[in-house]
């Protein structure tokens, strides 16, 4: 099936060659083809060029975009949105006067999520989860992440594992998925921290690997929960059973868990809103993709990653949602795209490379998506009529995208 889209305002995030990621200066420049045509074959983009040198091509489908711009869907590399009922609750204490730490101290937080987790069946937490993911999707989100850690039990941990894979087979989007068991102590451990990171390491990672649950591990390295030393640990056992890291580090403190994460060659170190001098320089000549949340610094009022400074000294950034119930229940890359622009001063071109090849690599398939490029994924958003890209980011609360396709169908 041969789709011709013609006429497009702006074809956004052209790349000729497939690259793995855009680093620090290179952040500013987002290839574009003005006047444009775009081929689809099936579920992969087959040709692209401009408006005078479309060729002579039978089509089964011709869609006509004048005024509107095309780029491809995001990439979601952070997220946690396999989870049950909400934390309204904990939302309203918290313009009430209380921190987030403070709810997490009394029971709240993590461990108020892992309680529901526990008592829903693997049936609803399916039928809620997959409604956000329908509803990202509709946000153009293309390919996401999807993170455990809800469970902190090995039935938990593997009934949110299932449900990550029962999503990737019932959807076209693509899903990979990390293990979080790591993600705080459960109370019955909370003297015992090394026996629940034994039963993580001898029960959960040997299940999880038997059937192929995960593609990635992640701990949550933060004063209160991992320390640096049992972040490390954690890792080489995952490792072991074939999953490269992708760890939260510096949300509340910077503890050394960018270090910890560079050493053992993780995909990604997220969060970084606390980053120090040496963090940033740590982080130059590794291959980890630094992974900013601002949803996360927004819903908490916590600071914000210091992207300026990150890019300056050449590092790549990626953006994504952390979509879950208790820092940031929102799924909308528009909304992270534009935040980063408003409250990190990301350029909207930093930005939508941030969202796109670079949320790409940091969930290891840069070589099918986040750009437009021959043989990649026939991924795309298309935009309402708007006068520039510039509105994603300036027209912070609209939804301007008209439709998405995914592996080359339009999203109904
Ligand atoms: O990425 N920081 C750790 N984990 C999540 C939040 C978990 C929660 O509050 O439920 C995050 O922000
Ligand atoms: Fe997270």
């Amino acid at each position: 099936m041969i789709t011709l889209i013609t006429n497009i305002k702006e074809l956004l995030q052209v790349r000729e060659t497939s690259i793995s990621k855009v680093s620090g200066a290179e952040m500013a420049i987002l290839p574009t083809i003005k006047n444009a045509f775009l081929i689809l074959k099936d579920n992969l983009i087959a040709n692209f060029g401009t408006m005078e040198n479309l060729p002579e091509i039978k089509a089964d489908n011709v869609i006509d975009v004048t005024g509107r711009i095309i780029l491809p869907t995001w990439c979601d590399s952070h997220t946690h949105i396999v989870y049950a009922g909400n934390r309204e609750q904990e939302f309203v204490d918290r313009i009430n006067g209380f921190t987030y730490e403070e709810i997490a101290n009394r029971g709240g937080g993590i461990l108020n999520s892992a309680k529901k987790l526990n008592e829903a069946l693997e049936e609803e937490i399916y039928d809620q989860s997959r409604l956000r993911l329908e509803e990202v999707m509709h946000l153009g989100t293309g390919a996401v992440e999807i993170k455990s850690g809800y469970g902190l039990t090995i039935e938990g941990e593997l009934k949110m594992l299932r449900v990550i894979k029962k999503l990737a087979e019932n959807y076209p989007i693509a899903i990979k998925a990390t293990f979080l068991g790591a993600h705080a102590f459960p109370i019955h451990y909370k003297e015992n921290k090394a026996g629940y990171i034994d039963e993580i390491i001898t029960q959960m990672l040997p299940e999880i690997a038997k059937n192929k649950l995960a593609d990635y591990i992640d701990i949550f390295c933060e004063a209160g929960y991992f320390s640096v030393e049992e972040t490390e640990i954690i890792m080489e056992a995952g490792i072991q059973f074939g999953l490269k890291p992708k760890i939260h580090v510096n949300q509340f403190n910077s503890i050394g868990g960018i270090q910890a994460g560079i050493k053992y060659k993780a995909l990604s170190v997220d969060h970084l809103e606390i980053m120090r001098p040496e963090d940033i320089q740590s982080l130059k000549d590794s291959e980890t993709m630094a992974v900013a949340l601002p949803s996360c610094s927004y819903f908490l009022s916590i600071p914000y990653t210091p992207a300026r400074e990150m890019i300056k000294a050449g590092l790549p950034i990626a953006l994504a949602t952390d979509f879950n119930p208790g820092s940031s229940p929102s799924g909308n890359m528009n909304f992270v795209v534009a935040t980063a622009c408003i409250k990190m001063k990301m350029t909207p071109e930093e930005a939508i490379n941030a969202a796109t090849i670079n949320g790409a690599y940091a969930m290891g398939i840069s070589e099918t998506h986040g750009s437009i490029t021959k043989g990649k994924r026939a991924n795309l958003i298309i935009t309402k009529p708007i006068s520039s890209y510039y509105q994603i980011p300036y027209a912070f609360g609209s939804n301007l995208i008209e439709n998405v396709f995914i592996e080359g169908q339009i999203l109904t």
